[in-house]
C-alpha cells in the first residue's frame, strides 16, 4: 500500500479497501511506526496547531522529505491527506468504507469507559448528546444538568466554536473559575457525585479525527457526509456512551444546510451508533434562525440560566425538553417528566453543583461588554426571516468566535436578538444590540447583519423546530 494508489483508487471512483482504510489512518496519524515524528509532531490536535501552522507544502515539509508513496514505509504527508479528502468529498464513501474510516480514527487513540460508574451501591447509565454546530446554540447548558438531575450519568464531551459556530468549552468559560481541562479520573468522579460533566476532550481520544479536523478546515472538505459522520462518531464512540443522541441541524446556520443532506448525515451516525453497540437516535432541527434571543458566550450562559430557573426563550425550553425526553427514554426512564424538574428548581442544584465541581461560581456576575450599540429596524412590518448565518458571522466578528486556531474569545461579545420571526416591528425599533470589548469591531459585525433580517407584510410560515426523529 502506499498513499498514492490510496489517492488514485478514491479519485478515481472506487471503493477503499479496509487495509486501505487503515493504513492511511495510522500512516496520517502516526506516521511510519512512530508517532513522534509526523510532520505535525510539533502537538497534533492541540487545537493551536492546525496544518497551517506546520506551513504546509513549505518546501521543508514538503512531501518529498518523508518520502512519500515510497511504499509501505512511508508516512502520509499533510498534502497527500488533502488530496485523498478532496476524493472522499468528491465522491463519496459506502457504508462500509465509513464505517472503517471511523474503526480507524477510533483505533488512532485511547478509548474511554464509564461502565464502572456507581452511585449508592447502583450502576449508572451513561447517556450523551450531540449537536452537529449551529448559532444561538446553547442547549448542552440546560440539557446536561436537566438529564443528569435524573440520576443519569452524562459525560458531555464538548469543543470550541468553530467559524460562525458558538462552543460550548469557550460558553462555559466566561463563567468565573471554570475549567474545561479535568482529568479522566476528576471526570469519573464528577459523574458519580454530580452526574453530568462538560469538559475537553482529551489529546488521545481519536487523535486522527484532530489531525483531519483541522486539515479539513483550510482544504474546503468539511461538509462531507462521510467525514462528518465520522468524524462526530469516530468521538462519540471512544468516548464510550452507552446512548447517544444526536442534535442534526439544517438550515442556513448549520454546516449541512439541505434537510435531506443532514437526514442522510442523521441517518449514517445512527447506523455507524448501532453498529458499534450505541444506542443511538437522531433529531433533525431547523437551523435557518438562531436559537433562543442571544448568540456569543456569557449572553448564552445567561440565557441558559434563565432556562433552568423556568423561563427562557420559548424555541430554547421546546429543544431542551424535545433532547430531554430522548435522553430520558434512552436510559430507560421512559415516565421522567423534564419539565417539572426545570419549573421546580432541580436542574438548577444540578447545574449550580456541576459548574461548581469544575471550579466555576455559580454566582459570580457574568461579564459585560463595554461597548454597546443597536441596529434599528428600517422598516415597519412582522419578521418574516432572521438568518442565523448572518448573526453567526456578526456575533464572531464581534470576538465571541476565533479567527485563527487558539486565540482567546471574548466572553462578553455577542449579539441580542430582540424581534424573530413572527414578531412585528415599527420602523425605529431595535433588532439586535450588539455587544463587544473592541469597538472597530462593530462595522464588520454592521455589515454581517445588513441582509440578516426581512420584514414583510404577513406572518412566516410556522415551521416545526422537531423537524423529524431518525
Ligand atoms: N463536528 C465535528 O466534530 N466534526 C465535523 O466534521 C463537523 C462537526
Amino acid at each position: 500500500i502506499d498513499a498514492i494508489s490510496v489517492i488514485t483508487t478514491k479519485r478515481d471512483g472506487g471503493e477503499l479497501t479496509d487495509s486501505q482504510i487503515d493504513w492511511v489512518i495510522d500512516r496520517y496519524t502516526h506516521g511510519a511506526g512512530s508517532g513522534a515524528s509526523g510532520p505535525d509532531s510539533s502537538g497534533a490536535g492541540s487545537g493551536a496547531s492546525g496544518p497551517n501552522r506546520q506551513g504546509a507544502g513549505s518546501g521543508a515539509s514538503g512531501p518529498n522529505q518523508h518520502g512519500a508513496g515510497s511504499g509501505a514505509s512511508g508516512r502520509v504527508v499533510d498534502e497527500q491527506m488533502s488530496a485523498l479528502l478532496m476524493a472522499i468529498f468528491l465522491r463519496g464513501m459506502n457504508r462500509r468504507e465509513i464505517s472503517r474510516w471511523t474503526q480507524a480514527m477510533i483505533d488512532s487513540g485511547r478509548r474511554m469507559d464509564f461502565s464502572g460508574l456507581r452511585r449508592g451501591g447502583r450502576r449508572l447509565v451513561t447517556v450523551d448528546k450531540h449537536s452537529t454546530g449551529g448559532v444561538g446554540d446553547k442547549i448542552t447548558l440546560p440539557l446536561a444538568p436537566l438529564v443528569a438531575s435524573f440520576g443519569v450519568a452524562v459525560p458531555q464531551l464538548s469543543g470550541r466554536g468553530l467559524g460562525h459556530t458558538g462552543g460550548t468549552l469557550d460558553k462555559l468559560e466566561s463563567i468565573r473559575g471554570w475549567r474545561a481541562d479535568i482529568s479522566a479520573a476528576e471526570m469519573s468522579e464528577q459523574l458519580e457525585r454530580v452526574g453530568a460533566v462538560v469538559c475537553a476532550a482529551g489529546g488521545d481520544l481519536a487523535p486522527a479525527d484532530r489531525r483531519l479536523y483541522a486539515l479539513r478546515d483550510v482544504t474546503g472538505t468539511v461538509e462531507s457526509i462521510p467525514l462528518v459522520a465520522s468524524s462526530i462518531m469516530s468521538k462519540k464512540i471512544a468516548e464510550g456512551t452507552g446512548a447517544l443522541v444526536l442534535d442534526v441541524k439544517f438550515g442556513s446556520g448549520a454546516f449541512l444546510k439541505a434537510e435531506e443532506q443532514s437526514r442522510e448525515l442523521a441517518e449514517t451516525m445512527v447506523w455507524l451508533g448501532h453498529a458499534a453497540g450505541v444506542s443511538t437516535t437522531a433529531l433533525l432541527t431547523d437551523m435557518n434562525t438562531p436559537l433562543g434571543r442571544t448568540a456569543g458566550n456569557a449572553l448564552e450562559v445567561a440565557e441558559s440560566v434563565e432556562v433552568l430557573a423556568g423561563g427562557g426563550p420559548a424555541d430554547v425550553v421546546e429543544l431542551t425538553l424535545a433532547l430531554a425526553r430522548e435522553m430520558l427514554d434512552a436510559a430507560g426512564l421512559t415516565d421522567a417528566d423534564p419539565a417539572q424538574h426545570l419549573a421546580d428548581g432541580t436542574a438548577m442544584d444540578t447545574w449550580r453543583a456541576m459548574i461548581a465541581a469544575q471550579g466555576g461560581d455559580p454566582d459570580a456576575p457574568l461579564p459585560r461588554a463595554r461597548h454597546t450599540e443597536s441596529v434599528q429596524a428600517t422598516q415597519s412590518g412582522i419578521v418574516t426571516r432572521l438568518d442565523a448565518m448572518a448573526v453567526g458571522v456578526a456575533a464572531w466578528r464581534l470576538g465571541a468566535g476565533r479567527a485563527v486556531p487558539g486565540e482567546a474569545v471574548q466572553a462578553e461579545a455577542g449579539i441580542t436578538l430582540h424581534a424573530k420571526p413572527g414578531d412585528r416591528v415599527t420602523a425605529g425599533d431595535r433588532l439586535f444590540t450588539l455587544h463587544t470589548q473592541t469597538p472597530e469591531r462593530l462595522a464588520a459585525a454592521r455589515a454581517a447583519l445588513a441582509t440578516a433580517v426581512g420584514i414583510g407584510d404577513s406572518a412566516p410560515q410556522r415551521r416545526p423546530l422537531v423537524a423529524d426523529r431518525v
